[in-house]
Order: structure tokens, then C-alpha cells, then sequence
């Protein structure tokens, strides 16, 4: 395969974050979490951040147009010339077209969407207890994959807070929003043969595993298609 151009996609608190990181050492490919892209926005204060904040707040998603130009830019970048991992984005079907579009225009194409499953409940179990650490988005569970010291994260040193959007009414209507508006997307790409389901209710270890077999699957089928 000459590039790997891969869309996370899932439910809030799926585990796309968690299993992002990972496949980003793993793969060493950029990774473009729109939801990192959006708070980190909203701290520094910027244009993008002053639109983004309120939607999030609620739970709903920012507006199509607001968010696929800071992706299609990221794209179109040297860093991501041998391809991307892309987290949060598309999470609805023009978002979708848009980024078909793009790669069109730049002469690639979508390698497949990892779909990183979920139950309602399990996502309300997740996310009730995650703590998200303030300078680079590494995440935590209190229960599930707790720091080693509290509110203090492994990773950086920085301080793990609990994200606004993480409250029992929030998250509830971020799942609405989920339902409503990216599960079509799973039949988008099914009928493209590009969705690769995982079972994300599993332990970290094993969804990670999962995903490796996924990979190197979709890398045979490459290398026999040559
Ligand atoms: P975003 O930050 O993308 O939120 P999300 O999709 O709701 O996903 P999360 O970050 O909540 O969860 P995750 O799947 O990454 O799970 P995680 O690994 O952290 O978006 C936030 C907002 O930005 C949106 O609501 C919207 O307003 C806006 N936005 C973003 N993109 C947009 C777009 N394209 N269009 C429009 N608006 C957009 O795991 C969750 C917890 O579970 C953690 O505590 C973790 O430790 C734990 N955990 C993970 N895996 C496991 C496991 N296997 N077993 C047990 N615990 C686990």
C-alpha cells in the first residue's frame, strides 16, 4: 500500500481517542481529531474556537462548513502526504462528500473507516468517568485505565480535568446527535466497502489487537490486488 488514509469513526466515548493515539505510534501517520482541533480553538481564543464553543457546549455538532476547512487544509499538507488518521470527522453524510471531493482533487482516496462500536449505556459508563488531560487531550477513566496519580497525567505531567461536554445531560444529547446525524454514515461507506467494523465494548488491549488485524487484512487485500 503506498499511503493509508483512515477515518475513526463511532459513537462518543467509543474509543476512537484512546485507540487514535495508539495506531498513530503504531502507524506513524498524522492524526487529526476535529474534537482536539475544536478545544484547542476555543482556548487560543481564535475565530474557528469563538464559532465552535457553544455548539459544543450543548453537545451539538459546529456546522458542516465551519469544520471541513480546517481538515481539507490538513489534508492538502506535506505532513500527511503518505496518509492520516482521521478521528471525529466526518460525522455527517456532506461532510463526507467533502472529503471525497478533496481527496479527489488531490488524486487519492479513502484506504477504509474503522468503526469503533459501542452500546448507549457503555458510552455513558465511559465518558461519566473520563478524564481528559488539559494540555494535549491524552485520556484517563477513573475506573477503566486510571493515572497513576490523580488528576495528574502519565503522559505529559499536566492536569486531568473533566471535559464540559462530559456531563450526564450533555453526553445524552451528544448520542442523540450521534444517532441522528453520523450513524447514516455507517451504510455510506458499507456500500463503498470501505467500513471495517471493531468491537469497541472489548478491553483497550484487545480493541487495539483488533484493529492491527484489521490493518494487516486490509494490506493483504492491497498487496493481492496489485
Ligand atoms: P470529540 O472530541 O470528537 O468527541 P466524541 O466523538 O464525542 O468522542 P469522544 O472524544 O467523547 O470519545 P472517544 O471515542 O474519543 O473516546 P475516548 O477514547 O476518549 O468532539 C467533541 C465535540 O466537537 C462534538 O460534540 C462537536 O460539537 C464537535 N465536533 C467534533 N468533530 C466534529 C465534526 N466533524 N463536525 C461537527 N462537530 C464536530 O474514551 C472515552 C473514555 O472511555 C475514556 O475515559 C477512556 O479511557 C475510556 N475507554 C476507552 N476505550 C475503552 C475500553 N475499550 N474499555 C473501557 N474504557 C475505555
Amino acid at each position: 500500500m503506498t499511503e493509508l488514509n483512515l477515518v475513526l469513526l463511532g459513537p462518543p466515548g467509543s474509543g476512537k481517542g484512546t485507540q487514535g493515539e495508539r495506531l498513530q505510534a503504531d502507524l506513524r501517520l498524522p492524526y487529526y481529531a476535529t474534537g482536539d482541533i475544536l478545544r484547542a480553538a476555543v482556548r487560543d481564543g481564535t475565530e474557528l474556537g469563538k464559532t465552535a464553543k457553544e455548539y459544543m457546549d450543548r453537545g451539538d455538532l459546529v456546522p458542516d462548513e465551519v469544520i471541513v476547512g480546517a481538515i481539507a487544509e490538513r489534508i492538502d499538507s506535506s505532513e500527511a502526504a503518505d496518509g492520516f488518521i482521521l478521528d471525529g470527522f466526518p460525522r455527517t453524510v456532506p461532510q463526507a462528500e467533502a472529503l471525497a471531493a478533496k481527496l479527489a482533487e488531490l488524486g487519492r482516496e479513502l484506504t477504509a473507516v474503522l468503526m469503533i462500536d459501542a452500546s448507549d449505556d457503555e458510552v455513558m459508563r465511559r465518558l461519566g468517568g473520563r478524564r481528559t488531560c488539559v494540555e494535549n487531550g491524552h485520556v484517563f477513566h477513573i475506573d477503566f485505565n486510571p493515572p497513576k496519580s490523580e488528576d495528574v497525567c502519565d503522559v505529559d505531567g499536566s492536569e486531568l480535568t473533566v471535559r464540559d461536554d462530559d456531563k450526564p445531560d450533555v453526553i445524552r444529547h451528544r448520542l442523540e446527535q450521534y444517532h441522528e446525524k453520523t450513524e447514516p454514515l455507517i451504510d455510506f461507506y458499507d456500500r463503498q466497502s470501505l467500513l471495517r467494523r471493531i468491537d469497541g465494548s472489548a478491553e483497550p488491549d484487545a480493541v487495539a489487537d483488533e484493529l492491527r488485524r484489521s490493518l494487516a487484512t486490509l494490506k493483504l487485500e492491497a498487496d493481492e490486488a496489485i
